[in-house]
């Protein structure tokens, strides 16, 4: 298959380009690099043995879409493409219906058009708000807390109302729990602009030095610990997904929504834990109020996944921290970063990492 990857230079989307290519599909990327580095395109090309076509374009842009519909013939689009701050999204509520609701509708005319009816949707746990129950399961019911997920929301309601009236049109509702970790080749990871908003990047900077202490979110919600409990999912495995819900598409025609997560929940105590032994570094942490808009535990009932796609999360805990540290050690700058000598981790804690990929980590 020849597949779009819309933001397919952001985190996520990098990861399913090389999941995508390493099932022997060839893929397109257009991004306006609102959130990701030109960067990631060299190394994406190590990952996946072959130059990457990229076009830097906005997806609201409709006639540079429809340009690249007629110029390409594509047999499904993995769209990524969004912001995804949740407190900017609370400060610039239109932007961001704007860039995700639009750019999502902009997506479908031009695929409408061009006769490409298979579509893979980034969503997110966000639709679940504050869950009644856990694990939580596809049939919970949705209500969201904030503009970012009003935005997850209504595109799944979008799509699925033009796989309703025009059953040509499948499309996949990927629900994401909490991605982390890298890939293990420490070449592409997640590359935060500024103070980041979540955990796993923000540990990653505490224990690289280039923040000096992590505050915890509460310690008095009702979870083992009293710290926030999540369902994180390793980047590699949440790239495998699509590619499986992809072929799923194909072969069956038939729209799916699906949560994907591993089932089990961490709290933040057993994250610190965890990357404090990957790392052999402490994190200097502190207790401090709750953040406004959390939940004390949220984790995924993923069985569906399995019966539908036959996929499950293979990669636990001890892999997400040591992969993110990894990255976060080759690359203590993210993707504009030259590695300096005594920043690599310990050769035992990684995979090999080909002659290439070293020249490309010091800038070759
Ligand atoms: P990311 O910001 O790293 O990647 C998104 C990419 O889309 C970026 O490269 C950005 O430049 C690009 N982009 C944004 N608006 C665009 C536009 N109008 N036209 C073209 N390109 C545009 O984010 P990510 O973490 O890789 O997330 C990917 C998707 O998964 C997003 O839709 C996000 O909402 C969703 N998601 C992410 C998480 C998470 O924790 N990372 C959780 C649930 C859902
Ligand atoms: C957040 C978003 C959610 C979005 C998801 C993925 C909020 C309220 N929710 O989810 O909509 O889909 O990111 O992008 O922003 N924590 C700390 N200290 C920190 C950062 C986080 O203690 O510096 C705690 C949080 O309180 C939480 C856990 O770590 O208990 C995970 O937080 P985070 O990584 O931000 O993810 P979510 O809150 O699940």
């Amino acid at each position: 298959m020849h597949v779009l990857v819309t933001g397919g230079a952001g985190f996520i989307g990098a990861h399913a380009c090389v999941a995508l290519a390493a099932r022997g599909h060839r893929v397109s990327i257009v991004d306006n690099f609102a959130n990701s580095c030109r960067g990631v395109l060299p190394r994406l090309a190590l990952l996946t043995g072959s130059a990457v076509d990229c076009r830097c374009l906005d997806i609201r842009d409709r006639a540079a879409l429809a340009e690249l519909f007629a110029s390409t013939r594509f047999d499904a689009v993995i769209h990524f493409a969004a912001l995804k701050a949740v407190g900017e999204s609370c400060e610039r509520p239109l932007e961001y219906f704007d860039n995700n609701i639009c750019g999502t509708v902009s997506l479908l005319q031009a695929m409408s058009a061009a006769g490409v009816r298979r579509l893979v949707f980034s969503s997110s746990a966000t639709v679940y708000g504050t869950p009644e129950a856990v694990p939580v399961r596809e049939d919970a019911r949705l209500d969201v807390t904030n503009p970012y997920g009003r935005t997850k929301l209504v595109n799944e309601q979008l799509v699925d109302d033009l796989c309703r009236f025009d059953p040509a049109f499948a499309v996949a509702n990927l629900r994401y729990f909490n991605p982390v970790g890298a890939h293990p080749s420490g070449l592409i990871g997640e590359d935060p602009g500024g103070i980041p908003n979540n955990l796993m990047p923000y540990v990653c900077q505490v224990a690289a030095g280039r923040r000096a202490c992590l505050r915890v979110f509460g310690g008095d919600y009702p979870t083992i610990d009293g710290t926030g409990v999540r369902d994180y999912i390793h980047v590699v495995d949440l790239a495998r997904a699509h590619v499986d819900a992809l072929e799923y598409l194909m072969d069956t025609g038939r729209p799916l929504t699906v949560n994907l997560g591993t089932g089990r929940g961490i709290s933040v105590l057993e994250l610190l834990r965890a990357f404090e032994y990957a790392s052999g570094r402490q994190i200097p942490h502190e207790i401090v109020h709750r953040r406004p808009g959390d939940v004390a535990e949220v984790y995924a009932d993923p069985s569906l996944a399995a019966r539908v796609l036959g996929w499950k999360a293979e990669l636990g805990l001890d892999a997400m921290c040591r992969d993110a540290w990894h990255w976060q050690s080759l690359n203590p700058d993210g993707y504009l970063s030259r590695t300096r000598p005594g920043q690599r981790v310990a050769a035992s804690a990684r995979p090999p990492v080909t002659a290439g990929a070293d020249a490309v980590l010091r800038g070759g």
